[in-house]
C-alpha cells in the first residue's frame, strides 16, 4: 500500500498526532473531535485504507457489508465490545486494540471509584460546594472502612489483577475473585482465594470490582438475581463496560438499599446516565475516565501506530483481535 487513505475518528493527545502526520501526512484527522455517527464511519470505510476508532465509535455488522474498502481498524482502546469483530473479519479487516499500556491507569481509577463510594467523597464534595456543610460533627457522613475488608474481583486479567495488588498491598483487603478462564497468568497477590462462582464471590465481598470484558458473552452478567447475592453494606464498583451490568437492577438495587453503593465509570448506552441514577446518592459517577492520563492515553495512540505500521509492513501486528 502506497500512501494510504488513513481516517482517524477523534481527536488523540497532541503527541501522537504529531507521530501519526510526520508518518503519514495525508491523514485525516478529526479537528473538530465530534463523533461521526454511523454514516460517517460509513464513509470512511468506504473511502479509507485505514480506520482508527475508539470505544465511542459504534461498529455493528451492517457497517461492513456491502463492499468496503478498508482493510485495517486500529481501535484506540483495549475493550473491543462496540466492533462486530467476526463481521469485519468476514469483511477481511484486521482488527487490533492497545492491551497493557491502560492497565495501571485503570486500575487507580476503579480504587478511586472503591474509596469515593465507601468514603462518600461525592456526596461531601456536593455538600460543601452547594453551601450545605455546616461544620464538624461526630456523626457527618460516616462512611464504610476499606482497610482490611474483603474485595472481590470478577474478571482477573490484566486490571483485575493491578486493583488485586492495589487492595491487597496498598490496603491490607483480602482478595476473593472469579474468572471463567481456566488458566490464569500470575496475579501478583500469592494468597488471593479462587472461587468456584460468581455468587460466591458477591456473597463473600465487602467491595466488588468488574472486570470482565463486554459484549454478548458478558451482557447482564450482573443483574437483579446476582445483586441481591452481595451483603447489603457492600459497594460495587465497576470500571469494565457498562452492559456487564443491567443498569435498571441496579438503580433498583441502590433505592431499595438491597446493597449499599457502587461506584460507576461506564454505562449502557453512554454517553447517556439515566436520570434515576443521576438522582442517587448512594453512587458515584465518572464519565468513563478509566484509562484517562496523559501517558496511558498516548501510550495507546502509540500502541495504535506500533499495530498499523507492522499492518503496513506486511507483518503480524502485535495487537491483532481479528
Ligand atoms: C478501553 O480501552 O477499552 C477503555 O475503556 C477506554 O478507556
Amino acid at each position: 500500500m502506497s500512501e494510504p487513505v488513513i481516517v482517524v475518528t477523534r481527536r488523540w493527545p497532541e503527541g501522537v498526532e504529531q507521530e501519526l502526520r510526520r508518518r503519514f501526512p495525508s491523514v485525516r484527522l478529526n479537528r473538530r473531535d465530534e463523533p461521526l455517527g454511523p454514516e460517517g464511519l460509513r464513509r470512511a470505510l468506504e473511502e479509507a485504507d485505514v480506520v482508527l476508532p475508539t470505544v465511542s465509535d459504534q461498529l455493528p455488522a451492517e457497517l461492513f457489508r456491502g463492499g468496503i474498502r478498508t482493510r485495517f481498524l486500529g481501535n484506540f482502546g483495549v475493550g473491543y465490545n462496540h466492533i462486530d469483530v467476526a463481521a469485519a473479519a468476514e469483511a477481511g479487516v484486521v482488527v487490533t486494540n492497545t492491551p497493557g499500556v491502560l492497565t495501571d491507569a485503570t486500575a487507580d481509577t476503579a480504587m478511586t471509584l472503591l474509596l469515593m463510594a465507601a468514603r462518600r467523597a461525592g456526596e461531601g464534595e456536593r455538600e460543601l460546594r452547594a453551601g450545605r456543610w455546616t461544620g464538624w460533627r461526630p456523626t457527618h457522613m460516616m462512611g464504610a472502612e476499606v482497610t482490611g475488608k474483603t474485595l472481590g474481583i470478577l474478571g482477573m486479567g490484566r486490571i483485575g489483577a493491578a486493583v488485586a495488588r492495589r487492595a491487597r498491598f496498598g490496603f491490607g483487603m483480602p482478595v476473593v475473585f472469579y474468572d471463567a478462564q481456566e488458566h490464569l497468568p500470575d496475579h501478583g497477590v500469592g494468597e488471593a482465594k479462587r472461587l468456584d462462582t460468581i455468587e460466591e464471590v458477591l456473597a463473600a465481598a465487602d467491595f466488588v470490582s468488574l472486570h470482565m470484558p463486554g459484549g454478548d458473552a458478558n451482557y447482564h452478567l450482573i443483574d437483579a438475581a446476582r445483586l441481591s447475592c452481595m451483603k447489603p453494606t457492600a459497594i460495587l464498583v465497576n470500571t469494565a463496560r457498562g452492559d456487564v451490568l443491567d443498569q435498571q437492577a441496579l438503580i433498583t438495587a441502590l433505592q431499595e438499599g438491597v446493597i449499599a453503593g457502587a461506584a460507576l465509570d461506564v454505562y449502557e448506552g453512554e454517553p447517556a446516565v439515566p436520570e434515576e441514577l443521576v438522582a442517587l446518592e448512594n453512587v458515584v459517577l465518572l464519565p468513563h475516565l478509566g484509562s484517562a492520563t496523559l501517558a496511558a492515553r498516548t501510550a495507546m495512540g502509540m500502541l495504535v501506530l506500533e499495530n498499523l505500521q507492522a499492518f503496513l509492513d506486511g507483518e503480524e501486528p502485535p495487537c491483532r483481535v481479528a
